[in-house]
């Protein structure tokens, strides 16, 4: 079958590898019909998450159609219409049972280099590096679905194929920052990135009730969707002090809730931009937290932070003193999808949660380095890049 490999840094391609096969009585196979590009996927070809081999099969936010199913499946058959989440989990741990999906004990099958990382190993993800189990991606024309009973969720008739794709990992990672960054009815909230993720973060932000949302980033055509689609303000970090404009439009005192959804590769400006450009390069930091920083200081006192943004390990330059003395929490997560993905089928069921707009390239699977060209560098206007295997 074809599917899209990480050859090198920066370099993909379009490759015959071998159809997967069902490995474990709870595995699905899955024929793919939609699998997108997403910001995580940019850092693995960087190389600022260095742990993939030539070779890898690449891509986590997919749906598709099963076309085989283990022993050990009870809710998914043949024919099924499904969303995936992108990470693996076993439904069984404690974690898994705490709803704490994405820190699943048992769907990771190399956990020593995250162990080393942070301490402790985190759920694997479909392919994502061998740090998060080495899984083979959704770029290709079947995938191999661990845990399907866990991960997969059958898609209701009067959703698109176009619109579920997105609750498999955006959507489902906006809910994750939104739901444990502690979002009230009520609050404001501000979301850095006008990606995917963020742009997401700020309509589900908006339908739990915030009475203010903002979005800040510098692509024009991405924070004019970010007023469209999520009802946003948005501010261009290039043009004003953010932390500044943010206190003038809510009444001097700052957000209640700033999620953070921009990452490791953070654009900044200016001097400090340079600075954390070059320690990522010799490797002195892994991760520019750019957006973090100013997140931070933006904060309400007594706010809190929500890092959705991957990043590697180790950072410069942390305001630890604003968390500490503005009683800040700060937290991150990855996804723990299969908590949020049916109350987002819901919302897209209901029209309440709208995400075609983002797929502003659909293209087949052979054209995948274009398609990753084109959302890498933000040209054409490109949000998403789908591709139709
Ligand atoms: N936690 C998770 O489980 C999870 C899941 C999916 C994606 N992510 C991460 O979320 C982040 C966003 O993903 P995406 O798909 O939306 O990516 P994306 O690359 O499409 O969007 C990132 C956006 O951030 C903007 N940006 C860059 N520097 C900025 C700055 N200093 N201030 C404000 N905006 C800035 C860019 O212009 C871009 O629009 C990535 O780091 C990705 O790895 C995390
Ligand atoms: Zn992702
Ligand atoms: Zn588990």
């Amino acid at each position: 079958m074809k599917a899209v490999t990480w050859t090198g840094i920066n370099q993909l391609s379009v490759e015959d590898v071998p159809e997967p096969q069902i490995l474990n009585d709870h595995d699905v196979i899955l024929k793919v019909r939609r699998t997108t590009t997403c910001g995580s996927d940019l850092h693995l070809l960087s190389g600022y998450i260095p742990f993939m081999r030539a070779g890898d099969v690449i891509g986590h936010e997919f749906m598709g159609e099963v076309v085989e199913v283990g022993k050990a499946v009870r809710e998914r058959k043949v024919g099924d219409r499904v969303v995936v989440a992108s990470f693996v989990s076993c439904g069984n741990c404690w974690y898994c049972r705490q709803e704490m999906y994405s820190l699943c004990d048992n769907s990771n099958p190399n956990p020593g280099i995250t162990e080393g990382l942070w301490g402790q190993s985190i759920g694997g993800c479909i392919g994502y590096s061998h740090a998060v189990g080495g899984y083979a991606g959704s770029h290709a024309e079947y995938v191999r679905v661990p845990y399907a009973d866990v991960g997969s969720f059958v898609v209701p008739d009067g959703v698109s194929d176009d619109r579920a794709l997105f609750a498999s990992d955006a959507a489902s990672t906006a809910f994750t920052g939104v739901d444990l960054g502690g979002v009230r009815p009520g609050d404001t909230v501000a979301v850095w990135g006008a990606g995917g993720v963020g742009q997401l973060a700020a309509r589900i932000s908006a339908i739990v009730g915030a009475a203010q949302v903002f979005v800040v980033d510098r692509l024009p055509e991405r924070l004019e969707q970010a007023r469209t689609h999520a009802g946003a303000e948005t501010i261009d970090y290039t043009t004003t002090d953010v932390a500044a404009e943010l206190r003038e439009r809510t009444g001097g005192r700052g957000p209640d809730v700033c999620i953070e959804a921009v990452g490791m590769e953070a654009h900044a400006p200016g001097a400090h931009g340079v600075y954390d450009q070059v320690k990522q390069q010799l490797r002195l930091q892994t991760d520019r937290p750019t957006a973090v920083r100013e997140a931070v200081m933006a904060c309400r006192k007594g706010g809190s932070v929500f890092t959705l943004g991957v990043f590697a390990s180790m950072v410069d330059k942390f305001p630890l003193g604003a968390i500490m003395n503005k009683g800040l929490t700060l937290r991150g997560a990855q996804v723990h999808g299969p908590r949020y993905i049916p109350r987002l089928l819901e919302l897209m069921e209901r029209d309440e949660l709208v995400t075609e707009h983002l797929a502003t390239h659909v293209m087949p699977l052979s054209e995948a380095p274009r398609g990753y060209e084109l959302f890498k560098e933000k040209q054409d206007g490109c949000v998403r890049a789908v591709f139709t295997p």
